[in-house]
């Protein structure tokens, strides 16, 4: 579909890459000339070659010299998307910090080439607009920026916040939004507003790490619920999990979540909403992902189908603007009171100067600029990193489409023991992030999460080759 945004030249663009993704033009065909496009389009040579250019960045077509320009991949020509594991309904005591720990004392090491951690490229950011917020608040605060900004956090930042929500179906207030320490806080502040030790946490299968370090470190218990890959939790799994189960809460991913990329339809959001509803079981949304969507449109949040405040949305700047700012937040429904009582009880106040500093960043409407440009970047890594795999992976791995955020699921031959994989691979110096360390049953072994959060160069191409040709030559042990 074409956008009445859409310049000449990505015009001409979306058309022949529509075309690629429905197979008509296979990977190998040449592609019309640029000559051919410019007549048949009704456009300049230079709109046509920037057309082709663009085609390139994204790893849809490649040149050969003196020859024209060739399909490279096209999305309907993918291996199968990884298997849905359907976990037993067992409330599950959570153990996996010391795994998680593991993995990322490597990962975090400069040296490698970090294939786990999903976190954008600073290189990604807009770091000279963020500077200059940072000096203008600080200009304009006048010493206010040195003191504390309590509960619930900068009104101007909260404002900003609110307006947004218009994008996702939600209509909310400022005084909805309390500011945390990235979306971490925000998860952790509503599974203790609303659960306590012992309780059970309803959980995709799989889901992100940092989501069963929390359960755990708070003495509850996880109930994992089948996800596919396309439309998010499973509400039949769903519905039986909750008859067999007491669960104090459900904590899902709704838009792209961590690891699969996954998207809950609409309908499906409203079914889930009334069914909790249903039960009074409070609906913790982890939303850090939504602003990355690779489709046309911002999916709604469940949250939009809110009547009773038992949905808490949490988020944060994270993954689209600066990781290291901390600043997240939560829309609490009817358990405000309790969870601003908690932030202030741990960590006071979120950093003034941080959040002053994102307001104004916000307010000069750079934003949506921002988000246009990763999310383009976002998607051209992901196309070459599969590429990549494809390539040099065993023929038998199954790959996830991400429908947004950044990673990549990966479903490895049966024999594999993907935590040894990656012991393997930080000796060569590249890291990834194990299918155990996603879930409380031990399903996952032979899956992996790759992050495409690192611009595309010759060394991710190599880093890609070294996992490939160690699976290789464990297969080859194997057989
Ligand atoms: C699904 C999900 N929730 C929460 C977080 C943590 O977000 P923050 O860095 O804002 O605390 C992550 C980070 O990867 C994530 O993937």
């Amino acid at each position: 579909m074409i956008t009445s945004s859409e310049t000449l030249y990505e015009n001409v663009a979306t058309k022949i890459e529509s075309l690629i993704e429905q197979g008509v033009l296979q990977p190998g065909d040449k592609v019309p000339s640029v000559r051919k496009v410019s007549i048949d389009h009704g456009v300049s040579l230079t709109t046509a070659f920037q057309a082709y250019f663009l085609l390139e960045n994204k790893g849809l077509i490649e040149s050969k010299p003196r020859s024209g320009f060739y399909v490279k991949f096209s999305k309907s020509k993918l291996p199968p998307t990884p298997s849905i594991i359907f976990p037993e309904h067992s409330s599950n005591e959570v153990k996996i910090d010391e795994m998680v720990s593991r993995v990322f004392k490597e990962a975090r090491n400069e040296k490698n080439i970090s294939l786990a951690v999903a976190s954008p490229h600073h290189s990604l950011l807009p770091v000279a607009q963020l500077n200059k917020a940072v000096t203008q608040s600080m200009r304009k605060g006048k010493g206010k920026e040195l003191g504390y900004e309590m509960p619930p956090g900068n009104e101007d930042l909260r404002r900003l916040i609110a307006k947004r929500s218009f994008d996702w179906g939600g209509h909310l207030h400022h005084d909805d939004v309390m500011i945390t320490f990235g979306c971490m806080e925000a998860l952790n502040l509503c599974l203790r507003a609303v659960a306590k030790p012992g309780d059970t946490i309803a959980i995709e299968s799989p889901t992100y790490y940092g989501i069963l370090q929390s359960i755990e470190s708070l003495g509850m218990k996880a109930l994992e619920i089948a996800t596919h890959h396309e439309t998010g939790v499973d509400l039949d799994d769903l519905s039986k999990a909750l008859e067999a189960n007491k669960v104090a809460a459900c904590l899902f991913v709704t838009n792209f979540n961590n690891p699969l990329g996954c998207c809950m339809p609409e309908e499906n959001k409203k079914k889930l909403v009334r069914l909790l509803a249903e039960k009074e079981i409070p609906l913790i949304e982890d939303d850090l992902y939504g602003d990355l969507f690779q489709g046309k449109k911002r999916p709604v949040n469940a949250k939009a189908f809110d009547k009773k405040g038992l949905v808490l949305l949490c988020s944060s700047f994270s993954k689209s603007l600066a990781p290291g700012y901390r600043v997240g937040w939560v829309v609490p429904g009817r358990f405000k009171e309790r969870i601003e009582r908690l932030k202030f009880m741990t960590t006071v106040a979120t950093s003034t100067i941080n959040q002053m500093a994102l307001a104004h960043f916000l307010e000069n409407g750079s934003y949506d600029r921002h988000l246009r440009k990763i999310r383009t970047a976002f998607q051209n890594q992901i196309n070459f990193t599969t590429q990549a795999i494809i390539k040099y992976f065993p023929a038998e791995t199954k790959i996830s489409r991400p429908q947004g955020g950044f990673v990549l699921w990966i479903e490895l031959p049966s024999t594999i023991n993907s935590f040894e994989l990656n012991e393997k691979a930080v000796k060569q110096g590249v890291s990834i992030a194990p299918g155990l360390i996603f879930s409380t049953q031990n399903k996952y072994s032979n899956f992996i999460r790759i992050s495409c959060g690192l611009p595309w160069s010759e060394k991710i191409e190599q880093a890609i080759k070294k996992v490939g040709d160690l699976l290789k030559q464990q297969i080859g042990k194997l057989n």
